[in-house]
């Protein structure tokens, strides 16, 4: 992760996105009302006419469709290549995917190490892959909700920063259940991002260490029992 301050300049985020980019919205958003010290430096998608395109030109943030061609679910080889030189160009330090629907591989990953994050809409390691609210539905769990995790060689395995917990519903439908969902992604990925612009994640093995609040003091019948 990189090193930073809450006073470093504003962190330069790039955002890979396939479909309506809401939660890049909920970025632009927080850097627009000045709760997440960023700068989005480029929005790229490997879907020519993406919602996520027209977010960037409302607001005159660059963007540009990448085709991810030979390829269909991932990046890698000359789309690989494609995506390094325009992130390279925008002068991206983080990369935030943004309901990008492509497995970024090695070369990605090893250009931005532990500074790759995403989104995904499930209380990970629950329901990894596509359509997470569908599997939670179907396997008929009480909770479901949403990860913001760093990427790694995994499918969703990486390192999770952030979580937020919705109720399922009895009448949920899995559209009613992801839009449940969808408004606590777009409080999580500003609130990630905003951790790592401040400089406040720390990684250690597979953990990311967030700062934590003055420990709570003991109960006090915790302290009458001590020793006994
Ligand atoms: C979100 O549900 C996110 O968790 C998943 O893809 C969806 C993208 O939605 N990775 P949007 O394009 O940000 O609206």
């Amino acid at each position: 992760m990189i090193a930073r301050t809450p006073d470093s300049p504003p962190l330069r985020i790039a955002v890979l996105g396939s479909g309506s980019g809401s939660n890049c919205q909920s970025l632009i958003d927080a850097i627009a009302d000045g709760t997440l010290n960023a700068e989005i430096v480029g929005i790229f998608s490997d879907v020519e006419d993406a919602r996520i395109l027209e977010r960037a030109r409302r607001h005159d943030i660059p963007g540009r469709y990448l085709s991810g061609a030979p390829f269909k679910t991932k990046i890698e080889g000359e789309a690989e290549t494609r995506y390094l030189e325009a992130l390279a160009a925008c002068g991206a330090e983080v990369i935030a995917l943004a309901g990008f629907m492509r497995i970024v591989k090695h070369g990605l990953l090893s250009r931005f190490s532990n500074r790759i994050v995403n989104i995904h809409p499930s209380l990970l390691p629950a329901f990894p892959g596509v359509h997470s609210w569908e599997q939670a539905l179907r396997y008929g769990t009480k909770l479901a909700g949403c990860t913001v995790h760093l990427v790694d060689e995994g499918t969703d395995t990486g390192p999770i920063i952030i979580q937020r917990a919705v109720p399922v519903l009895d009448d949920d439908t899995p559209e009613t259940l992801h839009a449940r969902i969808q408004v606590e992604e777009h409080i999580a990925y500003p609130e990630a991002l905003r951790l790592i612009a401040d400089g406040r994640i720390t990684i250690r093995d597979h953990r990311v260490l967030l700062p934590t609040a003055p420990a709570t003091p003991p109960h006090p019948a915790a302290l009458d029992h001590k020793g006994l």
